[in-house]
């Protein structure tokens, strides 16, 4: 979910509506705003998309004051009732929330048996709970702040008083919250991006602050009342970088930028004299490691397998990869002097804070690898390295991953070599040579749009194999697939596919080989006869001077550890075209959200 809120002397309306639509990435079951003038409060809230809202909104309707509010369903299904802005029994108050409150229930059980409820969310319990105490004679503040020294999960919550034209009422804990200022109005957003319409200064807040937004200053506290002085920061983001231009869907232009980001990765990593860097601390930490512990989600996660291969072989350094949600509930017995390494495209993943959290309490050193200057991952762990991919705005991550895979092959080959270790390569002129093969798949965009057809068009589901690293960008290839064209996909090691799966192969099934390292190639064209023999049609992946006559395409030679850099591009295509052909909404795939906040 994500939120916004606006405080000043122009209608809040068209601001509140443009802050949503770049906050929709975050989630888009349903939204909704809230506006505040002398007459009182509007509430205007559906299910659906942003462009919905718009439709409903009765442009007659001002107000210099408001909150709005963009969904991915957790409490409560998707509907009218369940979108917020959400209300008090009277009227007067009116909330909007990002997160999950784990004690509503018992909330609701201990103090607010006698108010009926209007929907299913977990949130309307804070709204009445702020109505509750100032019945019982509380001032607004004093109330909001009960109100929330009693929440027990994550929140970022805007919340306006009827009675009270001057103030948005702000708390976070675990959910990402920033106040922008600007000259004669404040402002609240989830993320930046929402609010460089209006202004590039924000304020961070931290966990269990509150904070009154008022049109000329911005007041932050801690939960018991202790005043904090925090100045902003400049956001450095253009506006525009978030814009999808002329291109029909922002995974097409993210796509299209890949060969770009490795280029400017490099550039972001050389120092004067040339040579591929990174930071003296974080190197040192690196070094300092007996074990590298990556934890990632998704698409991030997919890279990090293929960081333990860069840092196993170049830095000499065992590495395990954790899924953040098994992680932090069932942590493994550790090393003596672990690093962990957070990959996060968007760094708001809750599922990966969550592990962060842990691990810095138990003391442990901690780097994130990360898109975005200043979330929550970066700003919480000791070390960050930027992604420099410009924002990602597709729910289908591809430009970040392929910036994450170059990040974690400099950090790996630059710990290597200060270790002295024997690296036979220059990882400077290999990763170029990848930008290069990663230009000619993106220009063959026509070929690509054909193999999808030619694969895909019609069947129920797809298998992606590989063997080694290809498998890890099998099992990205398959998440791609699947998240946006909703074809059952799955991604499978080679070898293992005859153990199981191949029980699903049928005539016509569609199996994508990859074949680009040498030491199994013939293994996984093995594994490919296996499918053929029973029917499937298989479509071979192979890297130059691998390839046999009938592979359906042929990708440049790289070196044999940057090759997911290059295999991933056709894979992505070949699903952007499968998805566009079946009518998908590319950019915004049902039931996804591109940055999930709650666990
Ligand atoms: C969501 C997105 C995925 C993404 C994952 C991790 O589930 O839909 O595309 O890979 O989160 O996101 P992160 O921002 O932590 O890389």
């Amino acid at each position: 979910c994500g939120i916004v809120g606006f405080n000043g002397s122009l209608d809040a309306k068209e601001i509140l509506i443009r802050g949503l639509e770049k906050l929709e990435y975050r989630g888009y079951d349903s939204a909704g705003i809230a506006l505040l003038n002398e007459n009182g409060v509007t509430v205007f809230k559906d299910k659906g998309r942003i462009a919905h809202l718009r439709e409903i909104v009765d442009d007659q309707v001002e107000g210099t004051i408001g909150i709005g509010h963009t969904r991915w369903a957790t409490h409560g299904e998707p509907n009218q009732v369940n979108a917020h802005p959400h209300q008090s029994a009277s009227g007067r108050f009116t909330i909007v929330h990002n997160g999950v409150i784990e004690n509503y229930y018992l909330l609701q059980r201990e103090y607010l048996k006698d108010v009926p409820m209007k929907s299913d969310t977990d949130t309307e319990v804070i709204v009445q709970l702020v109505e509750l105490f100032v019945n019982e004679g509380l001032s607004t503040e004093e109330a909001f702040r009960k109100a929330i020294s009693l929440l027990h999960g994550s929140y970022a919550i805007a919340l306006l008083d009827k009675e009270d034209l001057d103030t948005i009422y702000v708390a976070k804990n675990r959910s990402p919250l920033l106040i922008g200022v600007g000259e004669g109005f404040n402002v609240v957003a989830s993320d930046a991006l929402a609010m460089l319409q209006v202004t590039n200064q924000f304020i961070e807040i931290h966990d269990e602050e509150i904070v009154l937004v008022h049109k000329d200053k911005v007041e932050i506290s801690t939960l018991d009342g202790q005043k904090i002085e925090r100045n902003p920061y400049t956001v450095e983001l253009d506006a525009s970088d978030a814009e999808k231009g002329t291109y029909p869907h922002y995974m097409l232009k993210e796509m299209d930028e890949q060969p770009g980001v490795v280029r400017k990765i490099i550039q972001q990593y050389t120092n004067d004299a040339g040579e591929l860097i990174v930071d003296e601390a974080i190197l040192t930490a690196l070094k300092n490691a007996d074990r590298l512990y990556i934890i990632a989600a998704g698409t991030s996660y997919h890279a990090g397998l293929v960081g333990k291969q860069y840092f196993e072989k170049l830095a000499c350094i065992p590495v395990e990869v954790h899924i953040s949600s098994e992680f932090g509930y069932n942590i493994p017995l550790l090393s003596e002097k672990p690093l962990f390494i957070f990959i996060s495209q968007s760094g708001e993943t809750a599922d990966s804070r969550q592990v962060l959290v842990k691990v810095k309490k138990m003391g442990h050193p901690t780097l994130t690898i990360t898109n975005v200057a200043g979330s929550t991952l970066s700003r919480e762990a000791d070390y960050t390295l930027l992604l420099h991919a410009g924002p990602e705005i597709a729910v289908a991550s591809t430009k970040a991953y392929i910036a994450q895979l170059a990040v974690l092959a400099i950090a790996a080959y630059v710990t290597g070599k200060s270790k002295g270790n024997q690296i036979d390569f220059d990882l400077k002129t290999e990763l170029a040579i990848a930008a290069n093969a990663i230009q000619s798949i993106v220009d063959s965009k026509e070929e690509l749009h054909k193999i999808s057809k030619e694969y895909l068009e019609t069947t129920r589901n797809a298998f992606f194999i590989g063997r080694n690293i290809d498998y890890y960008v099998s099992l990205e290839g398959a998440l791609k697939l699947k998240e946006i064209s909703y074809i059952q996909a799955e991604g499978f090691a080679g070898g293992e596919l005859k153990h199981g799966t191949i029980a699903l192969i049928e005539k016509g099934t569609p199996v994508f080989a990859l074949v680009t390292q040498e030491p199994v190639a013939l293994n996984i064209r093995g594994n490919v006869k296996e499918v053929v023999t029973r029917g499937a049609n298989a479509c071979v992946i192979s890297m130059e001077g691998l390839d046999e006559h009938d592979d359906r395409l042929v990708i440049p030679k790289v070196h044999q550890l940057l090759t997911p850099m290059v295999s991933v591009v056709p894979l992505q295509f070949i699903s952007y075209y499968a998805a566009l052909d079946r009518g998908c909404d590319v950019d915004k795939p049902r039931n996804l959200a591109k940055s999930v906040t709650v666990e």
